[in-house]
C-alpha cells in the first residue's frame, strides 16, 4: 500500500518512520515533509500544499491511506475533501476539528456535556472582559479563540497581565487568529493548579483506543520558566497518570466527549488529545482538546509502540459496522521514551534560519533523531526555523533515558541551537 502523511514537523517524521516499518507499506509520501524525510530512502517528499491538489494527486496515485499531522489542514477540511472523493483518511472532519480550532466551541461543548473543565466566560467586547477580570481577580487565564500555534494562551498571575492580554488579543489582535464569527473573541477562565499530562486516544467515531500517556514541557526554559512554546520535550509514560487517573480520564472526559460529539451529529474520528490538569486529590479536568497527536509527544510515544501503525489506522478507518477496532489492543515497549527538542536561535519569537546542521547520529535500536525545522539544500541539511530536531531515546527508567537522550544529542551542532536540560524533571515529583 502507498500511504501519505500530511505535515512537515517532527510528529510527521515519526509517523512516516513508523508507517515505513509496516510490511504492507510500499512507500510513504510526506507532504511537504522536511530534511529528515528527504534523507530517508523509504520516504518521499511531495511539494503539494493545496488540499484539493493533494486530493487529486492522492486519487491519481492510488494512495491507500492518508494520515494528517497538524491541526491547520484538519480545521481547513482536508478530511471532508478526501472522504467526499472516496479516499481513506484518518482525522476529524472540519466540524469535529472545532474541538481544537475554537476554544469557545470546545468550552461550550464541555459545559453542555458536563465534562470537567475550568469555569469560564467568552467575550468579544474588551470593556466587559476587563470588568470580568477585575471581578474574578488573579491568577486568571486569557485564551484567544482560534488557532494560534501555542501562543494564544496567557496565564496571568497579576491583574495587569490579564488586562494586557485582553488588549493584545481583542483590541490589537496581534495574533491575527482566524475567528469563527468575524470578530476577535477571548475565553477567560479559572486558573487551575496541579500536574499536567497529555492523554491521547484514537477514535473511529464511536469506539476509543487509548495511546500511551505522556508529559510535555511547554515552557522554553529549564525549571518550567519563560514563554510557552509548542513543546520543548516529552516523555512517556507519564507517571502522574496512575491507573486511577487513567480510568477517571476515560470515564469523565474521553468517553463523554466521543458520545457527546456523536449525539451532536459530528462524530469524532481521528486522534483526540485531551490536555489534563490533575490535582492533588487525583481529580482530572480538561485544559484543552487537540484534534491531533501532540508534537513532541508523538515522537516518544511512537518509539514505544510495538503494534503495526498501519494496521491500527486501517482498523480505525474501516467502514462502519465492519470494525474490529473496538477490540484492538496496542502493544507497548515497557521502557520509558524521551524526546528532547533542539530549537533554533531566537525560538519561539523569531527563529533564525539557514544554519548548517552537523553530527546527527545514525538511528540505533534505542535512539532516533526526528527532524522538524530542517531542509535539505544541495545535499546540506539546514535549519528552517522553530523546533529543528527532536532527539528521542528509550531506556529502563526516566533517569536512564535522560542520560541516554542527552548523550545522543552531544554530537549535534548548529549555530544558535538551544534546548532544555531538564526534560523529565517532573517525573521525579510524582515517583
Ligand atoms: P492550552 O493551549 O489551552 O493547553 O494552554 C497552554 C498552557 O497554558 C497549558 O499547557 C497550561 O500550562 C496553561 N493553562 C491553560 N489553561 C490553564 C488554566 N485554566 N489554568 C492553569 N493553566 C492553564
Ligand atoms: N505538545 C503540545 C501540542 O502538540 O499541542
Amino acid at each position: 500500500m502507498k500511504v501519505l502523511v500530511v505535515g512537515s514537523g517532527g510528529r510527521e517524521h515519526a509517523f512516516a518512520w513508523k508507517l515505513a516499518q509496516s510490511p504492507k507499506v510500499q512507500v510513504v509520501y510526506v507532504a511537504p515533509g522536511n530534511g529528515g524525510t528527504a534523507l530517508d530512502a523509504r520516504l518521499q517528499n511531495l511539494a503539494i500544499a493545496n488540499i484539493v491538489k493533494l486530493r487529486e494527486w492522492a486519487q491519481a496515485n492510488k494512495i491507500g491511506l492518508t494520515l494528517v499531522g497538524p491541526e491547520g489542514p484538519l480545521a481547513a477540511g482536508i478530511v471532508d475533501e478526501f472522504r467526499q472523493h472516496g479516499l481513506r483518511i484518518f482525522g476529524p472532519t472540519k466540524a469535529a476539528a472545532q474541538l481544537e480550532s475554537s476554544k469557545a466551541f470546545s468550552k461550550a461543548f464541555m459545559r453542555r456535556h458536563a465534562i470537567p473543565t475550568a469555569e469560564y466566560a467568552t467575550f468579544s467586547d474588551p470593556a466587559t472582559a476587563h470588568t470580568y477580570v477585575d471581578q474574578m481577580g488573579a491568577p486568571i487565564v486569557v485564551k484567544a479563540d482560534g488557532l494560534a500555534a501555542g501562543k494564544g494562551v496567557v496565564v496571568a498571575m497579576t491583574l495587569a497581565e490579564a488586562h494586557a492580554a485582553i488588549d493584545f488579543m481583542l483590541v490589537e489582535n496581534t495574533l491575527g487568529v482566524a475567528h469563527n464569527e468575524g470578530c476577535a473573541r477571548v475565553v477567560i477562565e479559572e486558573f487551575l493548579e496541579g500536574e499536567e499530562a497529555s492523554f491521547m486516544v484514537l477514535c473511529d467515531g464511536r469506539n476509543v483506543v487509548p495511546l500511551a500517556t505522556s508529559q510535555d514541557h511547554k515552557r522554553l526554559l529549564d525549571g518550567d520558566q519563560g514563554p510557552n512554546t509548542g513543546g520543548m520535550g516529552a516523555y512517556s509514560p507519564a507517571l502522574v497518570v496512575t491507573p486511577q487517573v487513567h480510568a477517571r480520564a476515560m470515564r469523565e472526559i474521553i468517553l463523554p466527549t466521543i458520545k457527546g460529539m456523536e449525539k451532536d451529529g459530528i462524530p469524532f474520528t481521528g486522534f483526540l488529545y485531551a490536555g489534563l490538569m490533575i490535582d492533588a486529590k487525583g481529580q482530572v479536568k480538561t485544559l484543552e482538546f487537540n484534534c491531533r497527536m501532540g508534537d513532541p509527544e508523538t515522537q516518544p510515544i511512537l518509539m514505544r509502540l510495538k503494534t503495526d501503525l498501519l494496521e491500527v489506522l486501517l482498523a480505525a478507518t474501516e467502514p462502519a459496522g465492519n470494525s474490529h477496532f473496538e477490540n484492538l489492543e496496542l502493544e507497548w515497549d515497557r521502557r520509558t521514551a524521551m524526546g528532547v527538542v533542539l530549537a533554533a536561535g531566537g525560538y519561539p519569537l523569531a527563529p533564525r534560519k539557514g544554519d548548517a546542521i552537523s553530527g546527527i547520529p545514525r538511528e540505533a535500536d534505542d535512539a532516533m533523531v526526528f527532524q522538524a525545522g530542517t531542509t535539505l539544500t544541495e545535499g546540506t541539511l539546514m535549519t528552517v526555523g522553530g523546533r529543528v530536531l527532536c532527539v528521542t531515546a528509550l531506556a529502563d527508567s526516566v533517569r536512564q533515558v535522560q542520560l541516554r537522550t542527552y548523550q545522543v544529542l552531544q554530537s549535534i551542532h548548529f549555530d544558535g541551537m538551544h534546548y532544555r536540560t531538564d526534560i523529565g524533571h517532573r517525573a521525579f515529583k510524582t515517583q
